[in-house]
């Protein structure tokens, strides 16, 4: 069964650990990242953008396969099925889709507006027992056609939007999403130190988690980070092992061009990837 990320996260910033967010975008995706969770004993969370819910053919067919694998896989770990930078809308309509997770992504808004929206969604989300993840300062790059410019949040406006009450908190801190371009500053630990001093145990969450250092995630865990979010580097790693399979002219001997066959590689890629993750987040074991 699907479980909200309230409690996966609050164990998570307790225990100095992060939970990875990684989006899936098919069946291969998600069975890749649900399988490897479930060898790792760890808790995790599926995170569906709403060019990637339309992709799927709409949010209830992901509740749907989400839900199915669930109980025919045997997963016992700890799963949210949440969206990912939502809309307000698009935030209705995962909650009415039985997501148990929403991100409602109002940084794009005047800070009042924002306020009042997430507000809305908090009492909604609180009735229902679902997590709720606002965003404050835009995470810069381009996802589904928005571009944002990778802020650095004002650290009390966190926590007008903290106090709220929502589950966890995206701040800018000058990461991205996609590939970090070679001139990138680095992440700022001055103002991911500044919003947890205003924030406290609120669970923040590292977006653009693709091609970030290693140190630069133990020190944003160590500093209330408890959950970091990952998408383009599965992609990547699924793109190249397919361009290898194909590459070596396998598609071409026997039944290689079986989708089964076509696609395996590019699946031991994803769950490679989400493994690496996990153990480097250290969520291992603690489902
Ligand atoms: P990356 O694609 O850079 O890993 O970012 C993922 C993300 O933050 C999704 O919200």
């Amino acid at each position: 069964m699907l479980v909200s990320a309230k409690e996966m996260l609050t164990k998570a910033k307790a225990g100095k650990y992060a939970v990875g967010q990684f989006n899936i975008n098919n069946l291969e995706w998600t069975k890749a990242i649900l399988l490897t969770a479930q060898e790792l004993n760890s808790p995790v969370i599926l995170g569906v953008s709403e060019g990637a819910g339309k992709y799927m053919a709409g949010y209830k067919t992901v509740v749907g396969m989400v839900n199915g694998m669930l109980e025919e896989l045997n997963i016992t770990v700890p799963v949210a099925l949440h969206l990912d930078h939502g809309s307000y809308e698009g935030a209705k309509k995962c909650i009415e889709a039985g997501f148990s997770s929403v991100m409602f992504d109002g940084s794009h808004y005047p800070i009042e507006e924002n306020v009042e929206k997430t507000k809305e969604l908090v009492n909604i989300c609180n009735e229902l027992g679902l997590s709720l993840e606002a965003e404050v300062g835009s995470i810069g790059g381009e996802e589904d056609g928005v571009v944002g410019a990778g802020e650095c949040a004002d650290p009390d406006e966190c926590k007008m939007i903290a106090d709220l009450g929502v589950t966890m908190l995206a701040a800018g801190i000058g990461n991205i999403h996609g590939k970090y371009p070679a001139n990138w500053a680095g992440l700022s630990f001055e103002t991911l130190d500044a919003v947890q001093a205003k924030t406290g145990d609120m669970p923040l969450v590292l977006h653009g988690g693709t091609g970030i250092p290693e140190d630069m995630i133990k020190k944003a865990i160590s500093l209330g980070v408890a959950k970091i979010n990952v998408n383009t580097e599965c992609q990547l790693a699924f793109a190249a092992a397919t361009r290898e399979y194909i590459e070596a002219g396998k598609d071409l001997q026997g039944k290689g061009f079986d989708p089964r066959k076509l696609l395996a590689p590019g699946f031991e890629a994803i769950k490679a990837t989400v493994k690496e993750k996990m153990e480097l987040f250290g969520s291992v074991n603690k489902a």
